[in-house]
């Protein structure tokens, strides 16, 4: 067995907390901040095979894997098995650590084509790609699927399980809803549950793990290898660490503090522009910044604040501003902080109701 295969079967017995791929989200600047903070894998984003095996410019970014990228796994996705293969031949070279195909994206005009959750149409044929894709490479390959179509459809999950380890693949992720449910309604985890009782191959459980204790519960509950975050790394990486702490040690964390937060803030601006330029690389990490700053005092004044502001000289500034506000703030007696109103200094960053400076 390649040493891959080894390497992957070492990750997946450490109860791997996994980030999630998500378009838009996951490049090389995100990846590496979670992982900073205890990802134990970080997936890419989605790739499409046709944009790649064009050479499309958006396709190579995604599949460009940084110096520290060597825990990143590529994800693609397509409606053609020998596209599929043509393009996962593609992405070997990048060298990540496996290669992971999506049939589980239910957006209309991916799964509507046949592609990402569309093969859950065609199980038979889902089991057929997987296979051709795993004899094409030979890295890893694992898949990343929903438990079903919809709600008034049989659950193909178990029995797909099954077919898709004989098939060759090295581990499944279950994303525990249905591809109907899109992002709505609570995940069931009990689906991963069963799958995993299938096969003898490495699962992941995923959807709505949001805390370290849900990480912890959704192993326990499952019997799977590990867990995969997603919406919840986007406003709080420290899940991972805080994850980490809980399974490894049964340590459970205190929130990250102010301080961390701001400085998280800062971090991921500073890379992302430096990665992307201005603005663009500002404005793409604003989906991140209010998820960062909650609970900080005036949070929502500085989320408005920085959402005006496209320059990382005026974001850093502003940040400063509020690193200084909460520092003086976090140097008052609790005897003094009482008697102030509303338990916040008067000179703290700009409570949420207040004009702007
Ligand atoms: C913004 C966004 C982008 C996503 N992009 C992808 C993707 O590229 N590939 C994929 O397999 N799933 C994608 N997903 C689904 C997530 O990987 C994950 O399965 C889903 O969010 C459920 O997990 P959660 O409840 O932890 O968020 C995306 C989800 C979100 C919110």
């Amino acid at each position: 067995m390649p040493a891959t295969h080894d390497r992957l079967r070492a990750l997946y017995a450490q109860k791997p907390v996994v980030l999630a791929p998500m378009e838009d989200v996951t490049d090389a600047v995100f990846r590496r901040l979670c992982r900073t903070l205890g990802a134990t894998i970080a997936m890419t984003e989605f790739v499409n095979v046709e944009g790649l095996l064009r050479g499309c410019k958006n396709a190579r970014r995604k599949l460009a894997l940084a110096d520290d990228d060597e825990l990143t796994a590529v994800q693609i996705y397509g409606a053609n098995p020998e596209r599929l293969a043509e393009a996962a031949r593609v992405a070997e070279s990048a060298e990540p650590l496996f290669l992971d195909i999506n049939c589980g994206c239910w957006v209309p005009k991916i799964a509507g084509r046949g592609a990402g959750a569309g093969w859950l149409r065609e199980p038979e044929a889902m089991v057929a790609m997987a296979r051709l894709v795993v004899q094409s490479v030979s890295l890893p390959v694992t898949v990343k699927t929903r438990i079903g179509l919809g709600p008034e459809s049989h659950m193909p999950i178990v029995d797909l399980a099954r077919r898709l380890e004989d098939a060759g693949v090295a581990a499944i992720t279950v994303h525990c809803r249905t591809a109907q449910m899109g992002h709505s309604g609570a995940a069931d985890w009990a689906w991963a549950a069963r799958a995993r009782a299938a096969v003898s191959i490495p699962v992941l459980v995923n959807g709505d793990v949001r805390t370290a204790e849900d990480a912890r519960r959704a192993i326990d509950e499952t019997g799977c290898e590990g867990v995969m975050v997603g919406r919840r790394a986007i406003e709080h990486p420290w899940i991972f660490r805080e994850a980490r702490a809980l399974l490894d040690r049964g340590e459970a964390l205190p929130p990250p503090t102010e301080a961390e937060r701001i400085a998280l803030c800062r971090e991921h601006l500073v890379a992302n522009v430096a990665q992307r330029g201005e603005p663009f690389g500002v404005h793409c990490t604003r989906r991140h910044l209010s998820g960062y700053l909650k609970g900080l005092p005036g949070a929502a004044s500085l989320r408005q604040r920085l959402n005006h502001c496209d320059t990382l000289e005026g974001c850093c500034a502003i940040l400063e501003e509020a690193a200084y506000q909460v520092t003086s703030w976090s140097s008052v007696t609790p005897s003094a902080r009482s008697m102030t109103s509303g338990d916040r200094p008067s000179s703290a960053i700009a409570p949420d109701h207040a004009p702007q400076g």
